[in-house]
């Protein structure tokens, strides 16, 4: 069960990239239960239906959008139907897994491209306009594994170093103007992309957690609603640990 306030959300507009499976439509739920008009994100119509006959069906209000974060201007053009936005979640991204010896210009592109540059497309088309509102909240989703190397995870855990760093220079831009840009740094979590990896990976990288587990999308999308809601109204620049804790060595 959420722990969302209800009515937090409520007047306000929120874009969640990636909301048609996981982590993002756990999100949308959450912003949706606390009173958001959310905008549900994806290319998979059925889903993205789907997310939306959920939110509606619990009361929510939510409409799907579908664009291809890898193709800068299907997201310009994102952001202009999604119209002024309070709140931001950079959620979607794509992740492969190999050796750095067998990595492809094309792989490469792609993470760059979807969990990179969109974010910083979205964030550019949409600041504006929360600066001007003098209020904003923007969410980036990256990962724990930024901070620990992880085997075959060179490009992917890149694009989400880089979005890291944005984070916080974005937050330092926009500051001054009332906007708050945070990042959740998520652990392993149990989500459809994830489950694809198969069980013995997705056992294996919960073992490796101090919690002995993985996530559960409504357990990222808890911390995630927090920072985008006046309870955090303190913190900007945060790249928040949610990965179940990282085991001691020794
Ligand atoms: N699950 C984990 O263990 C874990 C751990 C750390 C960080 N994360 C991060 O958490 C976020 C969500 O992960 P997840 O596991 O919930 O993902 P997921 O189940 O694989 O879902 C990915 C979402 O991203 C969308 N997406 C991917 N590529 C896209 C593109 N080119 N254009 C538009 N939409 C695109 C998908 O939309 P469609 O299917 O509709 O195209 C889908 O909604 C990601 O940023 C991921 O890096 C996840």
């Amino acid at each position: 069960m959420s722990q969302v306030m209800s009515q937090e959300f409520d007047g306000k507009v929120a874009l969640v990239t990636g909301a048609t499976s996981g982590i993002g439509q756990a999100v949308a739920m959450a912003l949706a239960v606390g009173g958001a008009e959310v905008i549900v994100h994806g290319r998979n119509a059925v889903r993205g239906t789907a997310t939306v006959g959920a939110i509606t069906e619990s009361g929510g209000t939510a409409r799907f959008m579908d664009a291809d974060l890898a193709d800068p201007d299907a997201v310009r053009a994102l952001a202009g139907k999604a119209g002024p936005v309070d709140v931001l979640i950079n959620n979607a991204a794509v992740y492969e897994f190999g050796p750095m010896l067998e990595a492809t210009v094309e792989s490469f592109d792609l993470h760059m491209a979807t969990n990179v540059r969109a974010p910083m497309l979205l964030m550019a088309a949409l600041a504006p306009g929360m600066v001007e509102r003098g209020n904003g909240s923007i969410i980036n989703i990256t990962t724990g594994a930024v901070s620990t190397p992880v085997r075959g995870g060179g490009i992917y855990v890149a694009s989400k170093a880089a979005l890291d760093h944005m984070t916080m220079v974005w937050a330092d831009e926009l500051g001054a103007a009332g906007v708050r840009v945070n990042a959740v740094a998520s652990g392993p979590t149990r989500t459809p992309g994830m489950q694809a990896l198969g069980d013995e990976v997705i056992n294996s990288l919960g073992r490796a957690t101090v919690l002995g587990r993985v996530g559960e999308p409504s357990e990222i999308a808890e911390v995630v609603a927090f920072l985008a809601s006046p309870r955090a109204g303190f913190i900007t620049g945060a790249v928040v640990d949610a990965r179940g804790g990282i085991p001691a060595l020794g």
